[in-house]
């Protein structure tokens, strides 16, 4: 017999052994979320148990929802303001409290986990003494708040350290996100038990309790000693000073506010006792909270995804799609990672080279792939074999009959690419959506190739295919609805995010990183020394440092692309106004013979046998500092021109790091003016998931709306830049329109 009583969003039900099983079940929302009307049952709870407590024999956490817990409500946490931070540290403790006085009623408590535990839902489950995970499909567990710019503030710091140790608490768990399955987070140390079956999970949650009538946590026992412990350092594992420098070398660059935060709650905490722990990670979470990062990157990472990958892009009415099987042209680099993706998913791939052998050699790249997975157990023998048979390789057209896609990625090069449509237009399935994977050349020029220009369509990967999660889908002019429904649905069935942007040439993504390569040549042009110049870039939070980016692309392709544009220009009667990295470009390609990675030598050299990075090449300093040889050093003209011979232009790094996230952000503005661009999601996830815009900035465009000062500080911003380095700063017409306004960048 169950006597249910409610607390608004627990249900409690208790059985006649008297074992009370909390039901975590919100009858507001779909999911459970740490909402006002969670923390006060929270604390209705916490009464009752005490109570109640003779009573009880045991205490099964478990929830109503199809996950478990979901949790903070981050409709709640973007709407807090700096002055709410005593409120917000209030509430966390009250939290806490809650929890804690549950955990230490010294009575058995299971966490039923019956589906995804989160954030907020893995700290529930850690408050508990025993967590049983049911393995249901898509369950994850795991820790995202790094991700939204958070740090897990409802006790998940202090107790994840206490209970697997520093290193692993902030390697495994803290400091990356990620999001285990139930078997790997058991694997990974937070899960004791996984279940296939919902009664499999309650029963094993009733088996603990009667085992353990008298449980408790292991760190309320005097003697505990956090693991990893030396009888030298008896609490901590690792070399305490160390060790932030370390972890800094490993997170490749500047930490963001939310990783030095979850850092120093947990080594700080882990110095002290439990409690005082727990109110060490109460400041460092309000710290964030109130924050500008954690809004920045729970507006990109949480509502603007979810916006881009629900279809707030996708033509309505059009029915849903499926791509049964794909033709892929050309086998090279992109060809081979979209042929693995699209056959990942499940789809089958004809893949289209000039020879079997070079079909075959793009087959080999799954093959590759295949083994990797394998030997880290993330696949099996036969889901690999499954996968290849899905790839057909060939030389001949005629196999692709009944594609109901092709994805072009042959040479960069309009004529050949009019030619291979050309030679399987009539062969593949008679509605078969036309995609071309181009990085830079006009869809609308493209499409005059085929016959039907209305299923054409931009479909841009990223390198590598099977790493970068973002897909530019490319509207050319003919673009019917229908096909941009169907590239839309194509990207979400291989998992990727689409975005969706208007013909251009570049369109957004190459277009805007071409403006971050550009800035950062164009600072050793003015002989700023080039190894600050990459510290500006990693410091700003870019993953890719900036010259050894362009060396990886080639300095060959910029000047093809940037001849092309010229000209393109110049024919439609714009003017053409040239970039300073031009000139360094061009020298460093025609003078010094130093195309890049692939060349063997570009702004850094590189190891004659194995292709390693050695170092920046030492020329640079030399060519290149103000009254070095020759060329236009100190063009954008910062005040460099003058400096001693030889001596390096000096430049603040704040400066440094705002000319490349200024000069990327001004431009997306201009594609916004220009109609490429027609969502404020797209242009912040694109800018984040395709061309590595710093994530704490929630995106190119969130970024002009959490400048200090917001839009109009932003403005004012770009004018300083535009005075000392250059036009390409002055802020466009509708940026200073949204300043004026007091408006921001929102769909
Ligand atoms: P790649 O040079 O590695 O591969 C091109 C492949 O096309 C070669 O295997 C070549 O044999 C094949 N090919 C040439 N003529 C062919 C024909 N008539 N029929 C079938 N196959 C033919 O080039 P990559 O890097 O894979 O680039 C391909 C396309 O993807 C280009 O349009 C490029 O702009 C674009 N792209 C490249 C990215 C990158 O990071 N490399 C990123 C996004 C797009």
């Amino acid at each position: 017999m169950t006597h249910p009583t409610t607390a608004s969003t627990i249900r409690w039900e208790q059985d006649d052994d008297g074992v009370v099983t909390l039901v975590l079940d919100d009858p507001d929302q779909s999911a459970n979320t740490m909402n006002a009307a969670f923390i006060d049952s929270l604390d209705a709870i916490a009464d009752r148990v005490e109570a109640e407590r003779d009573a009880i024999r045991g205490i099964i956490v478990t929830s109503a929802k199809k996950t478990f817990f979901a949790g903070g409500d981050l409709n709640d946490l973007i709407q807090v303001g700096p002055g709410q931070a005593q409120e917000i540290y209030d509430k966390n403790l009250r939290i806490k409290r809650a929890l804690r006085r549950i955990e230490t009623l010294g009575k058995p408590v299971v966490a039923a986990i019956n589906g995804a535990a989160l954030g907020g839902g893995l700290e529930i489950a850690l408050a508990c003494h025993h967590r049983i995970a049911l393995d249901a499909p898509g369950a994850r567990i795991g820790f995202p708040e790094v991700t939204l710019g958070l740090l897990p503030g409802s006790g998940g710091v202090a107790r994840t350290v206490r209970l697997l140790g520093v290193t692993d608490a902030l390697l495994k768990w803290l400091l990356q996100g990620t999001r285990y399955s139930p078997l790997r987070a058991q694997e990974a140390g937070l899960v004791d038990d996984v279940v296939t079956t919902r009664e499999e999970l309650l029963t094993r949650a009733r088996a603990f309790i009667a085992a353990h009538p008298e449980s408790a946590q292991p760190w309320d026992d005097k003697d505990y000693r956090i693991p990893g412990g030396t009888p030298a350092q008896p609490k901590f594992a690792v070399n305490l000073p160390a060790f932030p420098a370390n972890l800094r070398k490993q997170l490749n660059g500047a930490p963001y506010p939310a990783q030095r935060n979850i850092l120093a709650a947990a080594v700080e905490g882990s110095q002290v006792d439990f409690e005082t722990a727990q109110i060490i990670e109460a400041r460092y979470f309000t710290e964030l909270v109130v924050g500008q990062t954690a809004k920045n990157m729970i507006q990109a990472f949480f509502f603007d995804l979810q916006a881009v990958n629900s279809g707030a892009n996708r033509p309505q009415g059009i029915e849903p799609s499926q791509v049964r099987k794909v033709a892929v042209l050309g086998a090279g680099m992109m060809g081979a990672g979209i042929a693995f993706a699209c056959a990942k998913a499940g789809i089958e791939v004809v893949l289209k080279d000039v020879s079997v052998e070079a079909a075959a050699k793009g087959k080999a790249y799954s093959e590759e792939l295949l083994a990797k997975a394998l030997a880290k157990g993330r696949t099996t023998e036969a889901k690999r074999d499954q996968l290849l048979a899905r790839i057909t390789p060939t030389a001949d057209p005629r196999d692709l009959e009944g594609c109901d896609a092709v994805i072009e990625a042959v040479f960069e090069d309009p004529a050949l690419k009019h030619k291979v449509f050309q030679e399987i237009e009539g062969i593949v399935a008679p509605d078969a959506l036309l995609c071309s994977n181009t990085s830079t050349l006009p869809i609308t020029l493209l499409a005059e190739g085929v016959q039907r220009a209305d299923d054409f369509i931009g479909l841009h990967f990223f390198s590598p295919v099977d790493k970068m999660p973002l897909v530019e889908i490319i509207k050319g002019e003919h673009t019917g609805d229908k096909a941009l429904a169907r590239a839309f649905d194509l990207v979400r069935q291989i998992g990727k995010t689409p975005i969706v942007v208007n013909d251009s040439r570049g369109f957004f993504t190459s277009r805007v990183i071409g403006h971050f390569l550009n800035e950062g040549v164009a600072m050793v042009g003015e002989g700023i020394d080039p190894a600050s110049v990459e510290q500006a870039a990693a410091q700003a939070g870019y993953p890719a440092k900036v010259l050894s980016l362009m060396d990886e692309l080639t300095l060959t392709l910029p000047r093809k692309i940037r001849e092309e544009t010229r000209r393109a220009t110049v024919e439609a009667g714009g003017e053409w106004r040239p970039h300073p990295a031009d000139a360094v470009i061009d020298r460093m390609v025609e003078e010094f013979g130093r195309p890049g990675r692939s060349g063997g030598a570009g702004f850094y050299d590189y190891d004659e046998t194995t292709g390693k990075r050695t170092g920046l090449w030492p020329g640079l300093r030399e060519h290149f500092a103000p009254g070095g040889s020759g060329g236009s050093g100190g063009a954008g003209g910062s005040g460099g021109s003058g400096g001693a011979a030889r001596e390096g232009t000096r430049i603040p790094l704040e400066d440094m790091k705002e000319r490349m996230l200024f000069c990327e952000a001004i431009d997306t503005v201009r594609l916004l003016e220009e109609g490429v661009l027609t969502s404020v999601a797209d242009a912040n996830i694109g800018s984040i998931l395709g061309i590595g815009f710093p994530g704490w900035t929630g995106g190119v465009l969130q970024y002009i709306n959490g400048y200090e000062g917001g839009v109009a500080g932003f403005v004012a911003r770009a004018r300083q830049l535009e005075a000392a380095y250059g036009e390409r700063f002055a802020p466009p017409a509708l940026l200073v329109e949204k300043a004026e306004r007091g408006e921001r960048f929102t769909d």
